[in-house]
């Protein structure tokens, strides 16, 4: 059996749907080869010398991971010549990369999480990068960039996808023509299509949530976890089975291929703080893909992708996955 490739699956998509720019397909390129040299370097692990931590802290305050740093010097100079980007954003950048003077300039903005999971890197369990891709405001006079260009609702966005470095190294995107799902074929070093239209179950039986932050939670996860717990005897009639792998690619993952809820909500740690999860390089990619897979992505109360953001590096409860389960979460908390 012949199967596509990526470029050829864009180029179809531009042909048949025009849902794909000329240059927005130049920019998936670039990512998806971005993501297949950061693939290559986590293969290379104790190997290549990418394990293990840095000095540095990002802007989050978290301690950064070699690989972290890495993946983002990849993704910014894969991304900086080919003139289809104004601006790019990172989790571990704290302002804005214009691109160069040196190099022309295009229309869209790119966002990521260059490496999801950076707990897991050290310890061999699956980890990814997470994208987003905006169109930039147009401007008159060759105005700069800025960081209120970004500020735009995750309904906004042209493109999303993450990659997935597991068993299996695999990109899964949306250009907001349903879901599409690449595996990397490691001898050819190409990504092939492997499903051109993922759907979520709409009903499921395992929730995806750290457990061990219960007695920080707000009443309407606890409440619902509780439920999920009591089992087949419980006010939901069925048993549950739980997964937690801390990479929210690896989760999410999971869940598109076989259904699940999985959920970072605010909870009682940093009260202040609206979540753990980045707004712009995790929930919102994440919600456009679950979306387009036929699931439901949501705070608790209101849908992820409607939130008009104020900061770049903001952060956001979430609740995402199967259509009937996060629907029956949203009623714990419309109960509230
Ligand atoms: P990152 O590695 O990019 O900082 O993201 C980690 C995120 C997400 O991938 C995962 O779902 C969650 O943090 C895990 O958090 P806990 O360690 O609190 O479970
Ligand atoms: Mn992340
Ligand atoms: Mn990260």
């Amino acid at each position: 059996m012949t199967r596509k490739t990526l470029t050829q699956y864009l180029v179809e998509q531009q042909r048949e749907s025009g849902t794909v720019a000329p240059e927005v397909r130049l920019l998936i390129e670039v990512v998806a080869r971005a993501c297949k040299a950061i693939g290559h370097a986590v293969g290379k692990g104790a190997l290549g010398g990418v394990l293990g931590s840095l000095e540095s802290e990002n802007v989050q305050g978290e301690v950064q991971k070699k690989l972290d740093v890495m993946s983002n010097d990849i993704l910014l100079e894969a991304n900086e010549w080919g003139g289809h980007l104004a601006a790019m954003a990172s989790e571990e950048m704290e302002t804005i990369h214009p691109i160069p003077n040196r190099y022309p300039k295009g229309e869209y903005l790119l966002l990521f999480d260059p490496l999801d999971g950076s707990s897991n890197i050290d310890v061999n369990v699956s980890i990814g990068t997470i994208f987003s891709v905006l169109k930039a405001p147009h401007k008159e006079g060759g105005q700069a960039v800025t960081e209120a260009d970004f500020l735009q609702p995750g309904s906004s966005q042209v493109v999303a996808g993450y990659a997935v470095y597991g068993p299996q190294t695999m990109l899964v995107l949306t250009v907001g023509a349903g879901v599409a799902v690449f595996t990397l074929d490691r001898e050819q070093g190409a990504w092939v299509l492997t499903n051109d239209n993922l759907q979520i179950p709409a009903d499921t039986k395992e929730f995806s949530i750290n457990m061990s932050n219960m007695r920080h939670w707000d009443t309407p996860v606890k409440r619902y976890i509780d439920d999920c717990l009591a089992g087949e005897e419980g006010p939901l009639a069925k048993n549950y089975n739980m997964r937690w792998i801390a990479s929210m690619v690896a989760d999410v993952h999971r869940l598109l291929t076989r259904g699940g809820i999985f959920m970072y909500p605010w909870d009682k740690r940093e009260p202040n703080k609206p979540g753990k999860l980045r707004l712009m390089y995790e929930a919102n990619p994440m919600s456009f893909i679950v979306e387009q897979a036929g699931g439901r992505a949501i705070t608790g109360t209101e849908r992820i992708m409607d939130i008009q953001p104020d900061q770049l590096h903001q952060r956001v409860s979430v609740v995402l996955g199967s259509r009937n389960e996060v629907d029956r979460v949203k009623s714990y908390f419309d109960a509230k």
